[in-house]
């Protein structure tokens, strides 16, 4: 079957289109690069030793859309492209609107006509309410999102929720929670444009030197070392849980939502310790006011995904910390401009 991923050349979309071809998937691929590197396709061809059309396009232009699925026969979409910085969706809101919603509009609407009805989209923790107990379920509650980027999120998925309900469109929600690590290779990873805003690639940055040293945002929380606590996911297993999601797809028809994470919580400092220990040195750090808008504690209650899809993280921190290391070693610069 042909999977067409939307955002492919991103972070966890480079790391999908690897483990489908590995698992026999045809891909076809459409990103217009306004967070990624024509590298991280070149490098997924050759890790996988196969080929597939890349088309450099933006998910909103109609015409490019119709002729990709025209050219090909998609079975299945996998729908990643949209933009992710939480802090820049408060600067410019409209940005983030208008590309996250637009683009899923479009897709459907191409979708609708090309005669394709399979859709998993990449949603987030970030649509749950601050105010759920732990861990969160699928029935948790959402909405009340703290910046433009969770509204976005939360939106799609009602837009895609109605579509399945009138349009005949079968969908899979895929929340995730904080994707880590890279591919065992170290050839693709994550590689943010900007000075890092997430704590990993912050802390694989002041490792190899590119950053002074990581602050850590707060102490204070009533965790059990005071710092934050989160679900931090290994991208290839959350390339794995897309897999599972298409098999799901072809056999059920309606909106189906599924939290993707490991169900356990991590706290910065315990990642900040597992990162020293697979680069072999201290990494500096320093402990700063909390950022505003961040939890105490966020983990995923993972037994839907373990008993519907079948699918289970099975990597630990430690495999995702050696796993960034060495992309983040090998890869100083990312994959350079
Ligand atoms: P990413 O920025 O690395 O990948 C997104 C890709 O989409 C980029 O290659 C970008 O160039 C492309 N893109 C954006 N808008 C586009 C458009 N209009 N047309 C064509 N291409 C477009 O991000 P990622 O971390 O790989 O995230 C993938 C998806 O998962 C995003 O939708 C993101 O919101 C969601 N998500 C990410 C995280 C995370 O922490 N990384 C967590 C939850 C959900
Ligand atoms: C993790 C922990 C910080 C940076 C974000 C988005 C969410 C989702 C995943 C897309 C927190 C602490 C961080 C630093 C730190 N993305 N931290 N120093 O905030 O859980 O989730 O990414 O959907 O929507 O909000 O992830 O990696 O930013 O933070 O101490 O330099 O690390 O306070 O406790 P977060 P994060």
């Amino acid at each position: 079957m042909t999977v067409l991923v939307t955002g492919g050349a991103g972070y966890i979309g480079s790391h999908t289109c690897l483990e489908l071809l590995g698992q026999g998937y045809e891909v076809v691929v459409v990103d217009n690069f306004c967070n990624s590197s024509p590298e991280a396709v070149k490098r997924v061809k050759a890790l996988s030793g196969k080929e597939f059309e890349f088309y450099e396009a933006d998910v909103r232009d109609e015409k490019a859309l119709g002729d990709v699925f025209r050219r090909h026969d998609i079975g299945c979409v996998i729908h990643f492209a949209g933009l992710k910085a939480v802090g820049e969706s408060v600067q410019m809101p409209l940005r983030y609107y208008g590309n996250n919603l637009e683009s899923t509009i479009k897709l459907c609407e191409a979708m609708k006509r090309a005669g394709v009805n399979q859709i998993i989209f990449s949603s987030s923790a970030t649509v749950y309410n601050g105010e759920n107990a732990m861990p969160l379920t699928e029935a948790s509650r959402t909405g009340d999102c703290t910046n433009p980027y969770g509204w976005t999120k939360y939106m799609c998925e009602q837009i895609l929720r109605d579509a399945a309900a009138t349009e005949g469109l079968s969908v899979v929600l895929l929340r995730y929670f904080n994707p880590i690590g890279a591919h065992v290779s170290g050839q693709i990873g994550e590689d943010p444009a900007d000075i890092p805003n997430n704590l990993m690639p912050y802390i694989a940055q002041t490792a190899v030197g590119r950053r002074e040293y990581l602050r850590v945002f707060g102490s204070d929380y009533s965790t059990p070392d005071g710092t934050g606590v989160r679900d931090y996911i290994h991208v290839s297993d959350l390339a794995k849980g897309h897999v599972a999601a298409i098999q799901y797809c072809q056999k059920h028809t309606g909106c189906e939502v599924f939290n993707l994470g490991t169900g356990k919580g991590t706290s910065v400092l315990e990642l900040l310790r597992a990162f020293e220990k697979a680069v072999g040195k201290p990494i500096p750090y320093q402990i700063t006011e909390r950022r505003p808008g961040d939890l105490a504690t966020c983990y995923a209650a993972t037994e839907k995904a373990a008993e519907v899809l079948g699918w289970r993280a099975e990597k630990t921190i430690h495999d995702a910390c050696a796993d960034s290391w060495r992309w983040q070693s090998m890869n100083p610069m990312g994959y350079g401009k």
